[in-house]
């Protein structure tokens, strides 16, 4: 959840350590702060808020280093405040760390601690950490070993880094359950949570796995197991760029990343059909297909937008592969001891491949004995490197935290594996044909939805100062209803709400009156009729609707107060259409309430922690 960002080199740290924290913002953005060495001493520097309020602290101070450590917060043990942002240091003041996760057994270990004097200035389970720490090296280690020792004495989930003024040429790194890279670079040498903290000075990346820790200098990078083992760590080259990263000329993150779903679908989708067959391939399948079409269940498991998608697969598949497909919330399922047999396949769908829930749920399927398979979007995340096999989405980089292009690609790769394996089972090949053709089409009629924009917006303008909204929906676009409602409420806060349109007379229907917005998903297929019902019953008690229809459809143009016209498609790749002006209604009426689109109060992009 938090950010981490560490340098070691011949150059001023204390710019790349802000830009990095910059590019972590949108991991957790309640404080943040440096520390550095200089001569043999630490200097630390935190603020609350935004790494700008950080900034313009440290621009005054005038500080200078060639190694240190960067953080941005987001809260989890203890109020977002000075005290309790990183970097923590001990009371000589001659370690400090940054930490990302969650140090379960904080309290047993801040007892002990206190019993031998160790005085605690923060509310936070990190802090444990540079105490422990501090009292191994008192005992006569030198760092390295002493955050070994420490961390064997730690239950939980740790991305960690941390200095010593009394060895300040090296930072020494630790991962167990939180991200953690280490960029390679001439010279000088990088850490991070995310690749996108140091893109712009090195695309030499080595991930750091569970257990490992390592010590990094300017010119000279090793990784250890926890019990002193040295690992060979391969060295990745990444092609992601700064341009890809970077807002590319919109107002915010979300509106580019809903305007570049045209190209972020063709990417989604390139080389993975072969139309003559009507078949997709999928080379992260290969090797599992057979045991996968044999599946005697599927299981998608996932938290947030990438569940919404998983309820979309759960159509797909069944009315495709007629597997039995269930969905799962990735926090539920850890929990509760899930019936999980051999023959069962699981999903885990992930936009950053590093929500430590679906982490988690994965490793509990696996050690079921499960197939356990990925998709996700950042290539080389956690949940892609523990999966037995899977298939990314090629979405690009999502920053904007209310996820746009990360759905749409999800529910791509989900159509394509529907396809792998009813062309496998039984599905015919003109069938297999007609998908894959109309899946060709997808991305140009995403342009023709997105050309909608300045109407969606003028909708928004009459409808941004409502205080509830309903979404409805049937069949597939049942969880788009949910989608959008969530859209609205992570962005713009209004109070939403998502459900099955026929639920509507078992309690919503309460609800409407005159003050009540209704977003109708109602696109020409078979429950159109039941849908035109439903849309009557709702303006019979003076309810405004607006609703997502087909093209050509007039009848209900005329009958509901704001129609948003887009093409068709087959039902189950309508939800890739249906959701777009939705992702649109909510960013527009968010940016005329004047938030902030991309940091959306209280939520993260990436949920590391539980
Ligand atoms: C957070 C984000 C959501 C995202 C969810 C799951 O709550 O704010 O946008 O859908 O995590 O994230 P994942 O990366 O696993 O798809």
């Amino acid at each position: 959840m938090c950010g981490i960002v560490g340098y070691v080199g011949n150059k001023n740290c204390v710019p790349i350590l802000i830009n990095g924290l910059k590019r972590l913002e949108y991991r957790g953005y309640d404080s943040a702060g440096i520390g550095i060495v200089n001569h043999n001493s630490i200097t630390i520097v935190k603020n609350k808020g935004k790494v700008s309020f950080l900034e313009e602290k440290v621009d005054k101070l005038d500080l200078e280093s060639e190694i240190g450590l960067g953080h941005t917060r987001w809260a989890t043990h203890g109020i977002p405040n000075e005290l309790n942002a990183h970097p923590h240091a001990n009371e000589d003041q001659t370690i400090f760390l940054i930490h990302n996760g969650i140090i379960e057994n904080y309290q047993v270990l801040k007892k002990g601690l206190q019993s031998f004097g160790y005085e605690f200035k923060s509310e936070t389970d990190s802090e444990v950490l540079v105490h422990l720490i501090d009292s191994f090296t008192k005992r006569g280690h030198d760092i390295t070993k002493s955050v070994q020792l420490s961390l064997h004495e730690v239950e939980g989930t740790y991305g960690l880094a941390v200095i010593s003024s009394k060895e300040p040429d090296k930072i020494i790194a630790a991962r167990k359950g939180s991200p953690l890279v280490v960029g390679i670079g001439d010279n000088e040498n990088f850490i991070a949570s995310d690749v996108s903290a140091i893109i712009s000075y090195t695309k030499q990346i080595v991930y750091l796995e569970d257990g490992e820790i390592a010590v990094i200098k300017k010119n000279e990078f090793t990784a250890k197991t926890a019990f002193d083992n040295e690992i060979e760590k391969e060295i990745h080259e990444i092609s992601m760029t700064l341009d890809e990263i970077d807002r590319g000329g919109y107002a915010h993150f979300m509106l580019k990343e809903i305007m570049e779903q045209p190209e972020s679908l063709r990417n989604s989708i390139r080389g993975r059909i072969i139309d003559e067959d009507g078949r997709a391939i999928l080379g992260g399948l290969r090797d599992v297909v057979d045991k996968l079409a044999d599946s005697k269940r599927i299981i998608l498991a996932a938290c947030g937008t990438s569940w919404h998608a998983g309820l979309v697969g759960e159509y797909m598949f069944e009315q495709f592969c007629r597997i039995p497909t269930e969905v799962e919330y990735a926090s539920e399922f850890r929990y509760r001891n899930p019936v999980i047999e051999k023959e069962d396949t699981v999903f885990f769908i992930s936009q950053s491949g590093e929500t430590a829930d679906t982490l988690a749920a994965l490793k509990e399927a696996k050690i079921k004995g499960a197939l356990v398979l990925g998709i996700c979007n950042v290539v080389g995340s956690s949940i892609a490197r523990e999966t037995q096999a899977g298939v990314y989405t090629h979405a690009g980089p999502e920053i904007g935290v209310a996820s746009t292009k990360a759905f749409t690609t999800q529910l791509t790769v989900l159509a394509l594996i529907s396809l792998l394996i009813a062309r496998k089972k039984n599905l015919s090949k003109v069938d297999g044909q007609q998908i894959a053709s109309e899946l060709k089409l997808i991305p140009e009629k995403v342009e023709e939805i997105l050309k909608l924009n300045l109407q969606i917006e003028k909708i928004a303008e009459e409808f941004k100062d409502a205080s509830n909204f309903l979404y409805l929906g049937r069949g597939y676009n049942f969880p788009v209803a949910l989608e959008g409602a969530l859209k609205l409420k992570e962005i713009s806060y209004i109070h939403a709400e998502g459900y099955p349109a026929a639920e509507m007379k078992h309690g919503p229907i309460a609800l409407i009156d005159e003050n009540m917005p209704v977003v109708f998903i109602a696109p020409k297929d078979s429950t159109y009729d039941k849908i035109v019902s439903n849309i009557q019953e709702v303006k019979a008690r003076g309810g405004r609707i607006i609703a997502i229809i087909t093209e050509e459809d007039e009848q209900l143009n005329k009958l509901v107060d704001y129609a948003i016209r887009i093409p068709s498609t087959i039902r189950m790749l309508m939800p890739i259409l249906t959701v777009i002006p939705l992702q649109l209604l909510a960013y527009h009426i968010a940016v005329k309430k004047g938030l902030n689109v991309d940091q959306p109060r209280n939520l993260a992009k990436s949920v590391t922690v539980e």
